[in-house]
């Protein structure tokens, strides 16, 4: 079998730029990557693998696929001196197979480097995402290119090479009775081809494919020796193997989908050479146009792509495209190398993860334009739908924003202004309007027509994470356009928040997973403290700070009884409500590191592993301790930390955010080893996937899936705040806003705490002295972990340089956490005040006690264990 050729597959300058070459991935440890990847219909991948398991890393010998993993007939051949035709791209069978020495991956770009007998060739898959400032022409524009950059003798000798390509109609439809229609239009500038159902759907979707879109397959006519022709697939792949050319004709009998399975080909003749540079670029892309039907309260718009504002037809943007190929290319390596040249500053492993999650995360928008009532382009009226790719139909989902937030603002913070607006304009058009952000603008994507179901449940993460992302989006980018059209608004979810983000029990996170944590209620903190901020910006220049005040001790006032709730009596996060040993990812902590938050960082971020693994260091012997903290570390996956405890999945997402939140680089470092171990694993069944098992990697969901924006959130974190200025005569904002109110719908601490400022302190100062302790103990049991990690790590490899063959030693047992209900600690209820004193001094004792015992046991650990790691400092 052709490959048990094949040896090692250097993956070159991305690797290399910091080991000077000396760093290789072992062939096919990358399961799939991006071909073509810009619309949620033109989104193509290469999964290197076969039904054993078996890994070919080559885009030849395995079919290319759609998202959902359906297979798509692409195929590229390649005949050499008339005699040996080779596929390298599919798997229609019946020609010679090729080898792949090379794959290198970059953010926009996959490169294989393919070797057909005694030629070899590079075949670059290009995604462009075009960073310049709103270049919404581009960046609309659902588009990629395929390009043959190199071919070269092997063996010294000319060779005569001609090249093919194909496309059948698979991107339209998984029903292999699909009626098609098919044309050529060959007069101008390019060949085109185009493919689409004759029986077409607007704004529909079947199993993932869009029911009124065409598949567009183009190349430049500049070629003197290139021919084309459509028809039954199987013949016209034979016919370019016997002739090396096609028969410039149409195939003008249209039928079903897998009835003499129809294709649209493209040949080029390349002569004969020992070495040929940049021979041919082909464009692969997917229309439909209108692309979004939108349907606020009575209106409803059909809204196409934002390209059109540009071009007349398709056929001359498609010239255009094809024709841009050289400055697409530059702009793109660019683009590149400042993303590799800022990840690489954090690790090689960081690098990998932030290439990789970038196609995905822009290739599941669409961004579109409407006309004037005159029927002009109103170009100023921007709007970009974003697919829940991966889970489900669902359009501009807070949460998959949330979390692709730090890939758009580290690229272009425009976008999140118009993913944004489209939230904000349902949410102003509903009537009555909710006091709380909607999660989603409907469910039914690419027809946005308002959301469905139960949205007051997931109300608290939701407003407070439209909050958060509409001041990031100011700070990042110095436009207050959203800020100053929505304030009124914004102040109605930041109340809610107000209100209600201590009532723990009536909300759970909008995807789901979790129900009340201290995660989410810290980010309703956040969201109140974001809401702060935009009033002092509003209230820049005039006397009065009184409604920016009244938010910022809003949230000064919960975060202090978030302490009593959130923590745990040894200051640890608790992930459920008066459960001591709870714990969860600290994802949301990421919120407050972007917006620079720093009255949260001090209090909370100080301690920040302690958010991570659990210790419970009040009143305990150490024998306690020791098994309870080894068995948490045992909850460490090789593909992460659960993200609550007592479960086995885990997020790349919330991962990731954890990971930028810590000032921690060591823990950082294995957080993205454990995403980076699972975008490796051989077995991946679809393209990278947001939620698995920690511990098997096995799929939950999620694949394909923008989320995996949460990539750069490390990078985000490190970009500086714009000036913003707020013009006050722009939008609806009045000056008489009044303060939020919390006596009357305000949550229960106001009411019923008699001295909150003095239980505050000794629910502080117990936790931070809780945390104290167990940021030493940490310290040194982390050294564990890491050496844990370090052993499975090194095994990891061992297994994978075994050639393919052992499986996991590993048992599929699940880990649990033996959760045990403490019940509330006595702290958080209010207490009559002659009994505060005395509790305080209670808890401050057994705290100090505990720290002595800590710092003990500490001693011992670093007796036994040796130092403990070297932390190289906050980013
Ligand atoms: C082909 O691609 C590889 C990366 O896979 C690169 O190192 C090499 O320089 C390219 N060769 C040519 C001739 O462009
Ligand atoms: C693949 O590599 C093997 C081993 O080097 C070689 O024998 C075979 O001819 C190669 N196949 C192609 C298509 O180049
Ligand atoms: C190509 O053209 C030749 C000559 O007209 C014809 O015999 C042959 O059947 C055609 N092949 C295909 C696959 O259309
Ligand atoms: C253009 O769009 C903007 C933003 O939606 C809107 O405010 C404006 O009224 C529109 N202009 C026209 C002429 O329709
Ligand atoms: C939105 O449109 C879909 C069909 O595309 C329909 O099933 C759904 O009921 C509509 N929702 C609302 C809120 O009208
Ligand atoms: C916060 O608490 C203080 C007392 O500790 C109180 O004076 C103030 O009114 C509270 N602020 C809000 C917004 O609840
Ligand atoms: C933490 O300490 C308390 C107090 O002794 C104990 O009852 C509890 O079991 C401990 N929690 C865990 C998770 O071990
Ligand atoms: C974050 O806030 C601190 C003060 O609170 C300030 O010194 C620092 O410059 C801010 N950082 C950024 C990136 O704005
Ligand atoms: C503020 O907005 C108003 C109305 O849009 C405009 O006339 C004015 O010039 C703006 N002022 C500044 C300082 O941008
Ligand atoms: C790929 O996964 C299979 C199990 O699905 C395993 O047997 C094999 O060793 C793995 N190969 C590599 C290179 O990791």
């Amino acid at each position: 079998m052709y490959w048990q050729h094949l040896t090692l597959l250097a993956i070159p300058a991305i690797f290399c730029a910091w080991t000077a070459g000396q760093q290789t991935l072992i062939l096919g440890s990358l399961p799939v990557v991006p071909l073509a990847v810009r619309s949620p219909y033109l989104n193509a991948w290469i999964n290197l693998k076969l039904e054993d398991g078996t890994v070919v890393p080559s885009p030849g010998g395995t079919w290319p696929t759609v998202s959902n993993g359906q297979g798509i007939g692409w195929v590229g051949l390649v005949r050499v001196d008339g005699k040996a035709s080779y596929e390298w791209q599919g798997n229609q069978g019946g020609f010679l197979p090729t080898n792949t020495t090379a794959l290198y991956m970059t953010a926009t770009r996959t490169v294989f480097t393919i070797q057909a007998g005694p030629v070899e060739f590079n075949v670059t898959y290009l995604s462009p995402v075009e960073e310049q400032p709103s270049d919404w022409v581009r960046q609309s524009f659902p588009f990629s290119y395929v390009s043959i950059d190199t071919v070269w003798s092997t063996d010294g000798q000319e060779h005569q090479v001609q090249f093919y390509l194909d496309t059948t109609g698979e991107w339209l439809s998984n029903d292999h009775d699909e009626e098609l229609t098919w044309s050529t239009s060959a007069a101008s500038k390019s060949v085109i081809h185009s493919i689409k159902r004759t029986h077409q759907q607007s704004f529909n979707e079947n199993g993932d494919f869009a029911t009124d879109g065409s598949v567009y397959f183009a190349i430049s006519r500049t070629y003197p020796s290139l021919t084309w022709q459509s028809g039954f697939s199987t013949d016209i792949r034979l016919l370019f193997g016997n002739q090396g050319a096609l028969n410039n004709t149409e195939d003008a009998q249209h039928r079903a989908m897998y009835s003499t399975q129809p294709a649209v080909a493209t040949s080029i003749n390349l002569g004969t050479f020992l070495t040929t540079a940049s021979p041919i670029v082909w464009a692969i892309g997917y229309v439909r146009d209108p692309a979004i039907r939108y349907t606020v309260g009575q209106s409803t718009q059909l809204r196409r792509s934002y390209f059109w504002t540009k071009y007349q037809t398709i056929n001359d943007a498609i010239d255009d495209f094809l024709l841009d190929f050289p400055s697409a290319l530059s702009r793109a390596i660019e683009l590149d190398n400042k993303v590799l040249a800022d990840a690489a500053q954090v690790s090689s492993k960081y690098a990998t993860v932030t290439a990789l999650c970038l196609r995905q995360t822009f290739g599941a928008m669409d961004i579109t334009v409407s006309k004037t009532t005159s029927g002009d382009w109103n170009e100023s009226d921007v709007k970009i739908f974003m697919k829940d790719l991966g889970n489900s139909r669902r359009i501009n989902p807070v949460e998959v924003l949330f979390a692709a937030l730090p890939a758009f603002l580290y690229f272009n913070p425009t976008l999140v202004r118009y993913l944004l607006d489209p939230l904000l304009d349902f949410s102003i058009s509903s009537n009555p309007v909710n006091g709380y952000a909607p999660s989603d603008i409907g469910s039914t994507y690419p027809d946005v027509n308002g959301t469905l179901g139960d949205q007051y449940s997931f109300g608290l993460d939701t407003s407070a994470t439209m909050l958060t992302m509409i001041l990031a989006h100011a700070q990042k980018s110095g436009d207050a356009t959203l800020i100053e059209t929505y304030f009124p608004l914004l102040k109605l979810w930041a109340d809610f928040l107000v209100a209600n983000t201590l009532d723990i029990n009536k909300f759970s996170s909008s995807d789901g997973l979790a129900k009340f944590d201290s995660n989410l209620a810290l980010k309703g903190i956040i969201g109140v403290y974001a809401m702060s901020e935009m009033s002092r910006l509003f209230e820049q220049g005039t006397s009065s700070s009184s409604l920016s005040d009244s938010y910022a001790s809003a949230a000064e006032n919960m975060t202090q009884h978030w302490f009593a709730l959130g923590l745990s009596s040894d200051g640890h996060m608790t992930s459920s409500n008066g459960v001591e040993s709870s714990w969860g990812l600290a994802y949301c902590l990421y919120a407050s590191a972007l917006l620079n938050a720093s009255w949260i960082d001090e209090k909370v971020l100080v301690f920040p592993i302690i958010y991570l693994i659990v210790i419970n260091c009040s009143n305990q012997i150490i024998n306690a301790q020791t098994s309870f903290y080894g068995s948490q570390i045992g909850l460490a996956g090789d593909y992460g930390l659960p993200y609550t405890s007592g479960a086995s999945l885990t997020r790349s997402d919330w991962t990731l955010f954890t990971a930028a939140a810590l000032t921690d680089n060591t823990l950082r470092d294995d957080m993205i080893s454990a995403v980076f171990a699972r975008m490796h694993l051989n077995r991946s069944d679809c393209p990278w996937p947001i939620s698995y098992d920690s511990q098997t990697g096995s799929l939950n969901g999620g694949c394909a899936s923008p989320s995996q924006g949460a990539m750069f959130a490390l990078l985000a974190k490190k970009l500086a705040n714009q000036p913003i200025s707020v013009n006050i005569s722009n939008g609806a904002i009045s000056r008489s806003l009044t303060a939020p109110t919390t006596s009357a719908t305000g949550p229960a601490y106001s009411t019923e705490t008699e001295h909150p400022g003095q239980q505050n302190m000794s629910v502080i100062i117990g936790s931070v002295l809780g945390c104290l302790a167990g940021a030493g103990f940490i310290f040194g049991s982390l050294f564990f972990l890491r050496k844990r990690w370090n052993r499975k790590t090194a095994l990891a490899r061992m297994r994978r340089t075994s050639a393919f063959a052992v499986d996991e030693e590993k048992t599929a047992a699940t880990p649990t956490t033996s959760l045990k209900v403490v019940g509330k600690r006595q702290m958080i209820h209010p207490r009559p005040e002659s009994d505060l004193p005395n509790s305080t001094s209670v808890v401050l004792r057994n705290e100090v006690e505990g720290l002595r015992r800590e710092v003990a046991f500490l001693r011992e650990i670093r007796s036994e264990a040796g130092p403990p790691p070297v932390y190289d400092g906050p980013l």
